[in-house]
């Protein structure tokens, strides 16, 4: 089946997709750096590990991976001074250890205030547009700059309240000037973050060194049995597709509507009554290091997950219709978390900063 659906393949190209080799590269960073000023920059060559696709990156055209910028954007995305008052940074709760969640079922952020959702992995972002459960934050930049002005999260009042914080530390302001040939604005902030995230890559598994690289032992019987139920019977691979584990799109599983709160989803975003109750596929990769899963963090292991899809999900009147009980036997199920176990590769290694910009 085709990794390439369609939203990304429209994604794709209106976006920086270095196709070719590295003599392509070379020509696409030379017009870009032109058309942005940003020639002292230099280019980042992200290394996209086996079984990931380069051509399904999403990199806007006013953006291009630079050293400068991700250099810039790790540093932001560990200091906790991006916080009122100097408690949270984004890796508070993307914690590089757990493939960039935070092992809770709902995050925890600023004066220990909990929101109602989960924390999912920062990893393979540059594979999707839309951000978050409900893919409010159209790109990733919009994405990297929300939780700052989140009153339970990073806490500021206002996006000005960043910027001018951000300007008292004297080392960040020539940062910023390396990076984009100016200064400190809440759109350069998003961008570095952004840029950064972007370099965070999971492939090279099991799963991939045995699809891709056609190594017969990288997987187990067991590994192998659970993927053919992945890509058959239990229909998992309808919903994640592709080299990411993932359509892009909504679906209403019917988590949640066994309890008294129920979240609405995409439905908030869109005012679309087909979209109530619906959240955006995620991604599968590094999903044993990810627990617990889905969007209100219910279950605590692989297991659950599974046992959940075989009973068909929760009843209501918008899940999905590919949402069906699956009669799967015990060992097709043993079989299935195998797989998804197979999913945990490499590309996401990241030393945190022990110093930052004074
Ligand atoms: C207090 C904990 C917390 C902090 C701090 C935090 N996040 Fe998140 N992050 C979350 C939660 C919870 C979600 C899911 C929210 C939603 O979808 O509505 C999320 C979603 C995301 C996503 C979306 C992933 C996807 O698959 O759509 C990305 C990327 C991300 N955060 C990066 C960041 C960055 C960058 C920062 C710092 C600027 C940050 N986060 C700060 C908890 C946090
Ligand atoms: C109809 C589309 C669809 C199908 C089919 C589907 N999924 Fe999902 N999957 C989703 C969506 C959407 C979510 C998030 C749901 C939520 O939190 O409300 C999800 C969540 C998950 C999660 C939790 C991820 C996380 O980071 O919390 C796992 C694991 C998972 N699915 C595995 C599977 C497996 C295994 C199958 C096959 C048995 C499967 N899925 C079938 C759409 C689908």
């Amino acid at each position: 089946m085709s990794g390439l659906n369609d939203r990304q393949a429209r994604v794709s190209t209106r976006s920086v997709c270095v196709r070719g080799g590295l003599y392509t590269a070379f020509v696409v960073s030379l017009v870009l750096g032109f058309s942005t000023q940003q020639s002292a920059a230099e280019s980042y060559d992200l290394p996209f590990p086996l079984g990931l696709k380069k051509e399904l990156a999403v990199i806007p055209d006013d953006n291009p991976l630079t050293k400068e910028k991700v250099e810039l954007g790790k540093w932001l995305f560990f200091d906790t001074r991006l916080s009122k008052n100097d408690s949270i940074a984004c890796a508070s709760c993307h914690i590089p250890s757990l493939a960039f969640t935070d092992g809770q079922a709902v995050s925890t952020g600023i004066h220990r205030q909990q929101g109602g959702r989960s924390a999912p992995t920062a990893i393979n972002r540059v594979f999707s547009s839309g951000q978050f459960w409900d893919g409010r934050a159209a790109t990733l930049e919009e994405q990297s700059v929300g939780p700052l002005t989140n009153p339970i999260e990073h806490g500021f009042g206002h996006d000005d309240e960043v910027v001018e914080k951000l300007r008292r530390i004297k080392e960040y302001p020539p940062l910023f000037q390396k990076a984009f040939g100016s200064g400190i604005s809440i759109q350069t902030v998003g961008k570095a973050i952004a840029s950064f995230q972007r370099t965070l890559l999971s492939g090279n598994s099991p799963f991939d060194q045995h699809t891709a690289g056609g190594n017969e032992q990288a997987l187990s019987p067991e590994a192998k049995n659970g993927l053919t139920i992945f890509r058959g019977k239990a229909l998992c691979f309808t919903c994640h597709s592709g080299a990411n584990f993932t359509d892009e799109k909504f679906h209403n599983l019917g988590v949640d509507w066994d309890r008294d709160h129920i979240d609405l989803g995409r439905y908030v975003v869109t005012k679309n009554p087909k979209d109530i109750g619906a959240f955006k596929t995620p991604t599968l990769r590094e999903i044993s290091r990810t627990a617990p899963y889905m969007h209100d963090g219910r279950f605590a292991t692989l297991r659950q997950v599974v046992e959940f899809y075989d009973q068909g999900g929760i009843a209501n009147p918008h899940k999905d219709p590919l949402v069906q009980p699956l009669k799967l036997t015990e060992k097709e199920k043993t079989d299935l978390v195998e797989f998804l176990k197979s999913l945990n590769g490499e590309g996401w290694d990241v030393t945190p900063p022990t110093q930052f910009p004074q």
